[in-house]
């Protein structure tokens, strides 16, 4: 069905048909939803019976359930549930347009996405903080330019991947902030002429209200800097999964093998995540093609929007729930991190500090050992403190601190 036969009519060519229908069956509950919301502002205005909305909503609980196959004849899932309504539905669209209809859905629809990256999130960073825990003590060396830096505890690099996570949780908090304002009551881009009342946290400008798709590119945004996080806790894993490394090794409920040879235990679900960061950046991008010069309020250029969300929703949900199965389940290999911990050249710094609290110029100290280095007589400091804490208070309090952060119950 159309919405627009009357003034079309049906001819109507079946390629140009194809092209024009929405793949957004997955905004039918969202829809029936802001659809509701819709029908309660009409019965309040006097303009559906007490009658006619019970009949609405309930029809709407059904057809939230319908199956996605439902709505092949259908322009839109807009159109599909004014065509399901009934004789009812003859009425719902007065005071709306799919303008204000869609806008209305997809926020709804980036609101779950968003609660349910966070909850994600959070099962990550709770198995990568209990991993931090048991590892606080294990020392490993630490890499700038992926060369070996300083000494560092696992613990105190496990709890780098939280403080990324914890900034990703922030950022779906802001899209959903960001999706909760309401465009209902703009109609096409200029309101209507019934008096509906307002909703809550109506959008103050109703032809940014049908233009505006800031709140999906937010939601993108936020899960494409994850995915980049993703990518590089992926790639420690890759690293040290390898022999070169052999500081971790995988475990068999999160590990591939090859199909020709016969002793591969492959790290791909660790590359796949870095893989999806590049579709994730591809989308945001794609999404914000789309709007770069697009003239207010509405234009069908904006049906585009919900392809990159839909699948950014499922790749967001998997890669999270994958790589919680890989991190609970690596295996350190403590000896093989401590042995590398133990590279003398670690504490050169630390041997140029010595120095210094001797009275050397920090510049004349680094010269000095620099020098025994590049003779190969650089000794390791016979005393050396434990390495400082990953934040003002020791790696037990940012423990206790990042936990806090993710856990209420702690
Ligand atoms: N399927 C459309 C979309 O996704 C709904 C809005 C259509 N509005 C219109 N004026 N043609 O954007």
């Amino acid at each position: 069905m159309t919405t627009w036969k009357g003034r079309v009519g049906e001819h109507l060519d079946p390629q140009v048909w194809e092209f024009l229908r929405a793949d957004d069956a997955q905004l039918l509950a969202y829809d029936c939803e802001a659809t509701a919301e819709h029908a309660r502002r009409l019965a309040d205005a006097g303009l559906l019976s007490g009658d006619e909305l019970d009949d609405v909503e309930s029809r709407l609980a059904e057809i939230a359930q319908a199956p996605e196959g439902y709505l092949d004849s259908d322009e839109d899932v807009h159109t599909a549930i004014e065509r399901l309504l009934g004789d009812v539905g003859r009425k719902i669209h007065a005071g709306r347009s799919r303008n204000d209809q869609v806008a209305a859905a997809l926020r709804l629809y980036v609101l779950d996405a968003c609660a349910e990256a966070r909850d994600a999130i959070d099962s990550l960073a709770l198995v990568v903080l209990s991993f931090a825990e048991s590892e606080a003590s294990t020392l490993m060396p630490g890499y700038t330019h992926l060369q070996r830096a300083q000494p560092i505890t696992l613990g105190h690099h496990l709890l780098a991947w939280v403080e990324m996570l914890d900034r990703d949780r922030a950022r779906f908090a802001a899209a959903a902030e960001a999706a909760s304002e309401s465009p209902l009551g703009a109609g096409a881009l200029a309101g209507s002429t019934l008096e509906l009342p307002q909703p809550p946290r109506q959008m103050r400008n109703s032809i940014d209200a049908v233009a505006d798709r800031d709140f999906a590119l937010d939601y993108l945004y936020a899960a494409t800097v994850l995915f980049t996080h993703l990518s590089r806790i992926g790639e420690e894993v890759v690293l040290w999964a390898t022999a070169e490394f052999g500081f971790a090794r995988l475990p068999e409920t999160a590990a591939t093998g090859s199909s020709m040879m016969p002793q591969k235990l492959n790290p791909d679900v660790a590359e796949l995540a870095r893989g999806k960061a590049g579709t994730a950046i591809g989308r945001l991008t794609g999404l914000l093609a789309t709007v770069k010069g697009l003239p207010l309020a509405y234009d069908r250029d904006l049906q585009e929007d919900k392809t990159p969300v839909f699948a950014t929703r499922r790749d967001v949900r998997l890669a999270l729930g994958a790589l919680t199965v890989l991190v609970s389940g690596l295996e350190v290999d403590r000896e093989r991190m401590a042995t590398a911990a133990s590279d003398p050249l670690l504490f050169a710094t630390d041997a140029a500090e010595a120095l210094v609290r001797k009275g050397t110029p920090f510049r004349d100290a680094h010269e000095a050992v620099a020098a025994r280095v590049r003779e190969g007589t650089f000794r390791r400091p016979r005393t050396r403190a434990g390495r400082p804490a990953p934040g003002p208070g020791g790696i037990q309090e940012a423990l206790v601190e990042a936990r806090r952060r993710f856990a209420d119950d702690f």
